[in-house]
């Protein structure tokens, strides 16, 4: 089996990071004569926009169709305005490929990692599914009087049936199908059209699921449970912007944005799906080679599992857990004085020997 795989390193340690789980991703080719992965790789992000005036050619989604799956870096760039480099490349990719389920796991792969004393690895160990294609993100607005002192920005939130079912039915069946409890994230009490209208489709669905566990809090007592009591959470599904939130915070309770990943997820395999790290540029560290890369690995083993090669999801991520352990060989936002290439190459030196 060939996986085929765009490359979009993208700005900053992006294509530092990324660089690093083609190399993960090379080692487990050579090592499986069942699978293989091919790379095109696409100049795309913000010195192309500072080039060109675009974040991608203007074919660029047409050129993407075809692709099994895209990995993905980073994008950000100080000179370009944020909003133009998410929504033209990160979000435009997301929307039109209608990758609406976003994976992003938190789990504490070592207790050293989380400033929670008190909690093991068995507490924090949860799922967040956000809702990736609409809601909060849904990009209707309006600016009146700009820069007057009547200055007013208004900003809509879209929740539709028909997106809002469809998110939670699926976080539903991988509760169902990992025998965990699910957790939904609102917020019915201040926003009394679009999240009470949440929590009924959340009930609604329910329905049919009988045998699923659900509880159901505001995004505040969450954010608080979430550092109280983390070990209550188990499969999460929460609209677009919660989720972006409470997994940094949940970066934040194992170890870092070093080590969060993220799937944006076609279910349907009607079109490619994305595979990247959560955090961004980093233009702090950008070019000191000091990036962890960690997180763009876990996302190799996300791309593995979401291709039904989960045995060797699995070996990425116990590679992760031991590597972890040394921290000789981890960057300096874990502590180490490693290099990124350092990281790479001893992680797949460990990986062979799995
Ligand atoms: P950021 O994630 O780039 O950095 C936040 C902090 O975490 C920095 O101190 C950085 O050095 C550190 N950090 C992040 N990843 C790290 C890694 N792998 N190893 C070690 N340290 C790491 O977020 P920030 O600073 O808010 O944004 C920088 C740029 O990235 C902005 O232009 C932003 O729009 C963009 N961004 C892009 C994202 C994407 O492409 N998916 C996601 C988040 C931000
Ligand atoms: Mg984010």
């Amino acid at each position: 089996k060939t996986i085929n795989i765009a490359l979009i390193p993208g700005d900053g340690i992006g294509s530092e990071v990324v660089a690093e789980g083609v190399k993960v991703l090379q080692a487990i080719e050579a090592m499986d004569d069942s699978l293989s992965f091919s790379f095109t790789e696409f100049p795309w992000g913000c010195e192309y926009y500072l080039e060109h005036g675009k974040m991608m050619a203007d074919d660029g989604i047409e050129k993407l169709k075809s692709f099994d799956a895209i990995y993905l870096g980073a994008v950000g760039y100080p000179g370009v305005p944020d909003h133009i480099s998410l929504w033209d490349l990160l979000l435009r990719i997301r929307k039109e490929f209608d990758q609406y389920v976003n994976l992003r796991p938190v789990k504490l792969l070592n207790q050293s990692l989380t400033p929670l004393k008190s909690k093991t690895e068995e507490d924090i160990d949860f799922l967040v599914i956000r809702e990736n294609s609409e809601g909060e993100y849904a990009g209707a607005g309006d600016w009146l009087f700009k820069g007057k002192p009547e200055e007013v920005v208004l900003q809509t939130g879209v929740f539709s049936r028909k997106g809002t079912e469809r998110i939670i039915r699926y976080a539903y069946e991988e509760a169902r199908r990992s025998k965990r409890t699910l957790t939904s994230i609102s917020k019915g009490n201040a926003l009394n059209y679009s999240m009470v209208f949440w929590d009924e489709v959340f009930e609604e669905v329910g329905k049919e699921y009988p045998d699923v566990e659900t509880y159901s809090y505001l995004v505040d007592a969450a954010s608080l449970y979430m550092v109280s009591d983390p070990g209550r959470f188990e499969v999460v599904v929460t609209s677009n912007l919660f989720g972006d939130i409470i997994t940094d915070l949940g970066a934040g309770i194992t170890g870092g944005l070093g080590l969060a990943t993220g799937a944006n997820v076609n279910p349907e395999k009607e079109f490619p799906s994305m595979f990247e790290p959560v955090h961004g540029s980093a233009p702090d560290i950008a070019g000191k080679g000091v990036a962890n890369p960690l997180a763009a690995i876990w996302s190799v083993s996300q791309l593995l599992d979401f291709f039904g090669e989960e045995k060797w999801g699995a070996v990425v991520l116990e590679t992760i857990k031991s590597i972890i352990g040394d921290t000789e060989r981890l960057t300096p936002d874990l502590k180490g004085k490693a290099s990124t290439a350092e990281v790479g190459d001893w992680f797949v030196e460990l990986l062979k020997k799995k």
